[in-house]
C-alpha cells in the first residue's frame, strides 16, 4: 500500500513539478538570444544615404509580465540600394541616445562626446566600443507587394568594451 501511495505521489509532484519549473525558468531561456525580427518600415520608405532613426514596435515580455504592441526601442537604418543596415541608438558608453550630426555625416553622443563614423565604428571619445550592430534584413514582398526591413532588436550592456546581450 505504502508503494502505491508513493507511486500516486511521485507522478503528481512530476506533473506539478515539470510545468512549474519550465515556467519558472522561462525567463532563463528566452535570455538565450532568438530574438524575433521585427518588422521596422518598408524598404522604399527609407531614404539611401542618410541614416533614418526608427522606433521599434512590438509586444514584449518582461519577466512574467507581457505587455501589448508599443515602443520597444530605437534603431539607425541605413539603406543602400536592397542592402540595409541597422544600428542601435544606445550609446555603448552609458546609454544615452546616439544622434546624427548636424549635417549627417557622422553620429555623435550628446552627453560625453563619443563620436562615431555612419558604419558605427568608434572615432573618439569614452565609448568603449562600436555603436551595437542589430541583424537586420528585406522581407520578400507581402500581400500588398510591401517589401519590410525587418530588425531583430537587442540591448546590450554598457560601459564594457565587448558586446553582451542583457537578453
Ligand atoms: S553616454 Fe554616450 S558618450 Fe557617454
Amino acid at each position: 500500500m505504502e508503494a502505491v501511495g508513493a507511486g500516486i505521489y511521485g507522478t503528481l509532484g512530476v506533473a506539478v513539478g515539470v510545468p512549474a519549473l519550465r515556467f519558472l525558468l522561462a525567463p532563463l531561456r528566452r535570455a538565450g538570444g532568438d530574438a524575433a525580427f521585427l518588422r521596422a518600415a518598408p524598404l522604399e520608405s527609407i531614404p539611401a544615404g542618410k541614416p533614418t532613426r526608427l522606433t521599434i514596435q512590438a509586444a514584449h515580455r518582461d519577466a512574467y509580465m507581457q505587455h501589448a504592441v508599443g515602443p520597444v526601442g530605437s534603431v539607425w537604418l541605413s539603406r543602400d540600394g536592397d542592402q540595409v543596415r541597422c544600428l542601435q541608438v544606445i550609446c555603448p558608453h552609458l546609454g544615452c541616445g546616439i544622434d546624427l550630426s548636424a549635417e549627417g555625416s557622422a553620429f555623435a553622443c550628446p552627453c560625453h562626446a563619443s563620436a562615431f563614423d555612419l558604419s558605427g565604428r568608434r572615432r573618439f571619445g569614452p565609448s568603449p566600443r562600436d555603436m551595437d550592430e542589430l541583424p537586420c534584413r528585406v522581407s520578400d514582398p507581402d500581400e500588398q507587394g510591401v517589401r519590410w526591413i525587418e530588425v531583430q532588436y537587442a540591448e546590450f550592456q554598457t560601459g564594457v568594451p565587448d558586446k553582451r546581450s542583457l537578453g
